[in-house]
């Protein structure tokens, strides 16, 4: 049998593992928040981004993408994704949706990093989470970046997901200012 992962981050623009399948999908009781600080991706030690998380929130309903992967693959692409995602991340399972299939249901992964993690940081305003991402940048680019593609991404998709949208209109703001 092929292993499902939902991506509800950047797993949704850059999967950057081989996959059978990509599917439009959604899963029910979480919501997507700026929540897990990121000290080796989308800022430094000391100096953390954030970047998206999931937390359990029981009426709402997150649209990402799922991806099938096969069994040959399973190995070779978790390990792969196991070290990108360290910074706080573990896998959990849950059941994955697919609108466009009339509800079918299958069971797959999400990555996830809650509150016991070292690099969590937790609830903020809009206002101040949009001013840290404005300010943070790691090895792998500046935060704004990230939810400027998380944004674009997830319009493509059809997401609409209003913590998001509230941060990325708030960053797109300040980098304006910025630059006037
Ligand atoms: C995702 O896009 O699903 C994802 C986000 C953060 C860490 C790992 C995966």
């Amino acid at each position: 049998m092929n292993t499902w992962l939902f991506g509800y981050g950047s797993l949704v623009w850059r999967p950057n593992f081989p996959y059978l399948k990509r599917r439009i999908a959604t899963i029910d009781g979480w919501s997507r928040r700026f929540w897990q600080g990121s000290t080796d991706h989308r800022g430094v030690p000391g100096a953390p981004g954030r970047v998206v998380t999931l937390v359990k929130d029981r009426r709402a309903v997150c649209r990402g993408c799922a991806y099938s992967i096969e069994d040959v693959a399973r190995e070779t692409v978790f390990g792969y994704l196991d070290i990108r995602e360290k910074g706080g991340y573990s896998l959990e399972e849950v059941d994955i949706t697919f609108p466009d299939e009339g509800g079918k249901v299958v069971k797959g992964l999400i990555y996830i990093a809650g509150p016991e993690n070292p690099d969590w940081l937790g609830d903020a305003s809009l206002d101040d989470i949009a001013h840290q991402i404005c300010l943070s940048r790691g090895p792998s680019g500046a935060n704004d970046q990230y939810v400027i593609e998380l944004a674009r991404a997830l319009d493509e998709i059809g997401a609409e997901d209003e913590h998001v949208l509230g941060v990325s209109n708030r960053v797109l703001g300040l980098s304006s200012t910025n630059q006037a």
